[in-house]
C-alpha cells in the first residue's frame, strides 16, 4: 500500500469518528457542517450517480454553451445568431466544450399562427426556427430555445401555459435540443412549480427527441420540491447583471446559505450528474475588468455551475477568449464525479472552497472578495489530506512544487483568487456527509415539530428554533410554548414535509414582546407562491387579537411555505408540528 493512501484511510477513519461525534440537529443556525467545520465521512447516496427522471442521460456534467440574453437581451436576430455560431467554432469555443446555443426570450412572433403553434418573428427570423436550428446544427453545436410556462414570456410574447404538450411538438421538430422554461406570468396557472414542470418533462419524454430542461422559478427552492426529477438544471438566483456584486450574490445563492439553512454548507447536496443547481449565465466578458471575469469563471467553475456564456463572442478579446477556454479550469467544472464544490472557509471577505475531483485529487479556490490585499491558507485537514502534496495553478497552468501541510496564496487583491489543483492522481478522496434526509424533511411517523427541523428554503429573515426572535421564549396573549418557530417580518420559510405528513398544527399570532403598532399577517401556502394554493391566512393581525390555532389537512403537500409578513414584526408559529399518521 501506497504511503499516501495509508495517510488517506486513517484521515478517513478518524473523520467519520469526528463526524460521528459530531452530528447534531437542525433546530438552531449553523450548528453543523457549517463552513470551516465539514465533515468528511463518505456518502453512499451521495456517490451513486443518479440520473433525472428525464433519463435521457443528458447533462452529465453541467452544460456549456452560449446563451443570447446577457449580450443582447431581446435584441436577436437570423444574422446575429449565425455569426455568433460562427464564432463558436472560430473562436474555439465549442471546441472547448461550449456546444449549445440557446436564443433567449424574444425569438417568437407577437402572437401563435392561426393553428395555435409558435412560429419565429418573421422579421428577425425570416427563414423560421427550424434553418436557425440547421445552421446551428451544421456547425456542430446544439440548438436552445427558451420559452415560459406562464400565459406570457417575460418579454410578454406567447407562453406556453395549455400549449405545453404542442410546443415541446413543435421544438422538436425543429431540432431543439435544450429547452430554457421560464415562470414569468405563472402565479395565476392553478399549478404548483412541480406539477407544472412535471408536465413538462413528461412532454419532452412524449415528443421521443431527448431535450434538456432548464427551469427556472426565480430561485423559489426547486431542489426543494424535486426540481432533480423533473430537469437537468434549475436556477437558484435571479438574474445576474455584469458587475460583481451581482456576481457574488448568484454565487451564494448556489455555494452559500444566502436561502438554505446553514447546515446545509450551500446547496452542494442537491447538484450532481444529471441534475444542477443553476447560479445563472456567465457574464464572464461583460465585466470591467480581466481579474472580475477570472473571479466568476473560477466560481461558476468549482461550484460545478453549467457555463453558459454570456457576451458578444464576435467581438471578444482574447484574454476573454483564453479566460472562457482555460483547459484546467474548465475541466474542474466538468469533472466526470460531479461533485459541488463547497465552502471550506468564508470570512465573509476570503472564501476557501474545495471540489473533490474524480482522479483523486481535489480542486481548491481561494478568493478575495474584500478591498484589501490579503494571504489565503488552505490547510490540508480541510480537504482531507496531510503532508506533503503537490500542488498545480490551474490558470497558469504550472506545477508549483511540494507543500506541507497547508498552500498559502499571498497577496490576492480585491478578486484576486487562486485556483489549484491539489494532491496526486489515486482513488477519490472522501466527500462530506450530506445533511442527513430525517434533519430536513419529515420522515417519521408521529409528531415532527418544525422547529426541529432545517428548512430547505428562506428568503428574509431566518426564523429562530423554539424561541422568539429575540432568543427569548415564544409567548403570545400570555401563555408561553416550549416549540415553535420565533420570526421577524418579512419572513418566507419553506419545510420539506415530502407528502410524509398528513396534518399540520400551529398556534400564531404576534409575540407578546412585541411592543410596535404594526400589523402582522401569517399565511400557508403549498410549496411555493406559484400555485397560489393558499392553505391558511390568518388576516392582519396587531398586539390585542387572539392567538389563531391552525388544524390544516397537509396530505400529499411536499413542501408548506410560512409566510409572515410584517415590516420588523415578530411573530410566532408556535407549536408548528407535522403530523404523519403512518
Ligand atoms: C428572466 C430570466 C432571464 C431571461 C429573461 C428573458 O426571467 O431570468 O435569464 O431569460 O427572463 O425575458
Amino acid at each position: 500500500m501506497k504511503l499516501r493512501d495509508f495517510y488517506r484511510i486513517i484521515m478517513f477513519v478518524i473523520l467519520v469518528m469526528v463526524f460521528t461525534i459530531c452530528v447534531t440537529s437542525c433546530s438552531s443556525e449553523g450548528v453543523s457542517n457549517q463552513a470551516g467545520k465539514t465533515d468528511f465521512s463518505l456518502s453512499a447516496s451521495q456517490e451513486a450517480v443518479t440520473l433525472n427522471a428525464l433519463d435521457n442521460g443528458l447533462a452529465l456534467t453541467p452544460p456549456m454553451g452560449w446563451n443570447s440574453w446577457n449580450a443582447f437581451e431581446a435584441d436577436i436576430d437570423e444574422q446575429k445568431i449565425r455569426q455568433i455560431a460562427d464564432a463558436m467554432v472560430d473562436s474555439g469555443m465549442r471546441d472547448a466544450g461550449y456546444t449549445y446555443l440557446v436564443l433567449d426570450d424574444g425569438w417568437m412572433a407577437s402572437s401563435r399562427d392561426s393553428d395555435g403553434n409558435l412560429v419565429a418573428e418573421p422579421n428577425k427570423f425570416p427563414s423560421g426556427m427550424k434553418a436557425i436550428g440547421d445552421y446551428i446544427h451544421s456547425k456542430g453545436l446544439k440548438f436552445g430555445i427558451y420559452e415560459d410556462r406562464g400565459h406570457w414570456t417575460c418579454q410578454q410574447l406567447p407562453g406556453s401555459f395549455e400549449h405545453e404538450q404542442a410546443d415541446m411538438d413543435t421544438f422538436a421538430s425543429w431540432g431543439v435540443d435544450y429547452i430554457k422554461m421560464d415562470s414569468c406570468f405563472a402565479e395565476n396557472n392553478g399549478r404548483l412549480s412541480s406539477e407544472d414542470y412535471t408536465l413538462y418533462k413528461n412532454c419532452i419524454i412524449k415528443t421521443g427527441r431527448p431535450m434538456v430542461l432548464s427551469i427556472s422559478d426565480f430561485g423559489n427552492g426547486a431542489w426543494a420540491w424535486g426540481g432533480e426529477d423533473m430537469a437537468q438544471l434549475w436556477r437558484t438566483s435571479g438574474d445576474i447583471f455584469p458587475w460583481m456584486d451581482s456576481v457574488y450574490y448568484c454565487a451564494d445563492t448556489s455555494g452559500g446559505n444566502h436561502s438554505i439553512h446553514p447546515a446545509f454548507n450551500g446547496l452542494w447536496q442537491f447538484a450532481g450528474p444529471g441534475h444542477w443547481n443553476d447560479p445563472d449565465m456567465l457574464q464572464v466578458g461583460n465585466l470591467a475588468k480581466d481579474i472580475e471575469n477570472r473571479a466568476h469563471f473560477s466560481l461558476w467553475c468549482i461550484l460545478a455551475a453549467p457555463l453558459m456564456a454570456g457576451n458578444d463572442l464576435r467581438s471578444m478579446s482574447d484574454s476573454v477568449k483564453n479566460i472562457l477556454t482555460a483547459p484546467e479550469v474548465i475541466r474542474v467544472n466538468q469533472d466526470a464525479r460531479g461533485i459541488q464544490g463547497y465552502k471550506v472557509y468564508d470570512s465573509g471577505d476570503q472564501e476557501i472552497y474545495n471540489k473533490p475531483l474524480q482522479d483523486g485529487t481535489a480542486a481548491v479556490l481561494l478568493l478575495n472578495k474584500g478591498s484589501e490585499p490579503v494571504d489565503i491558507t488552505i490547510t490540508w485537514d480541510k480537504i482531507g489530506l496531510s503532508g506533503s502534496q503537490k500542488v498545480r495553478d490551474l490558470w497558469a497552468r504550472k506545477d508549483l512544487g511540494y507543500y506541507k501541510d497547508s498552500f498559502t496564496a499571498y497577496n490576492l487583491t480585491q478578486h484576486g483568487h487562486m485556483l489549484i489543483k491539489v494532491g496526486s492522481t489515486g482513488s477519490p478522496l472522501p466527500a462530506p456527509a450530506p445533511v442527513a434526509s430525517d434533519k430536513y424533511m419529515v420522515t417519521k411517523s408521529g409528531t415532527t415539530y418544525l422547529s426541529d427541523l432545517c428548512y430547505i428554503w428562506k428568503n428574509g429573515n431566518a426564523p429562530r428554533s423554539d424561541k422568539n426572535y429575540n432568543n427569548s421564549p415564544i409567548t403570545i396573549n400570555g401563555i408561553t410554548y416550549n416549540k415553535g418557530l420565533g420570526c421577524k417580518g418579512n419572513s418566507k420559510i419553506m419545510y420539506k414535509l415530502n407528502n410524509k405528513a398528513d396534518s399540520f398544527k400551529a398556534v400564531v399570532g404576534l409575540d407578546d414582546s412585541y411592543s410596535g403598532n404594526s400589523t402582522g399577517r401569517f399565511r400557508i401556502y403549498n410549496e411555493d407562491l406559484f400555485g397560489n394554493k393558499v392553505l391558511f391566512d390568518s388576516g392582519n393581525m396587531d398586539r390585542g387579537s387572539s392567538a389563531k390555532n391552525i388544524d390544516l389537512d397537509v396530505r400529499g403537500v411536499k413542501c408548506l411555505l410560512l409566510v409572515f409578513e410584517g415590516d420588523n414584526v415578530l411573530g410566532d408559529w408556535a407549536n408548528a408540528q407535522a403530523i404523519a399518521v403512518n
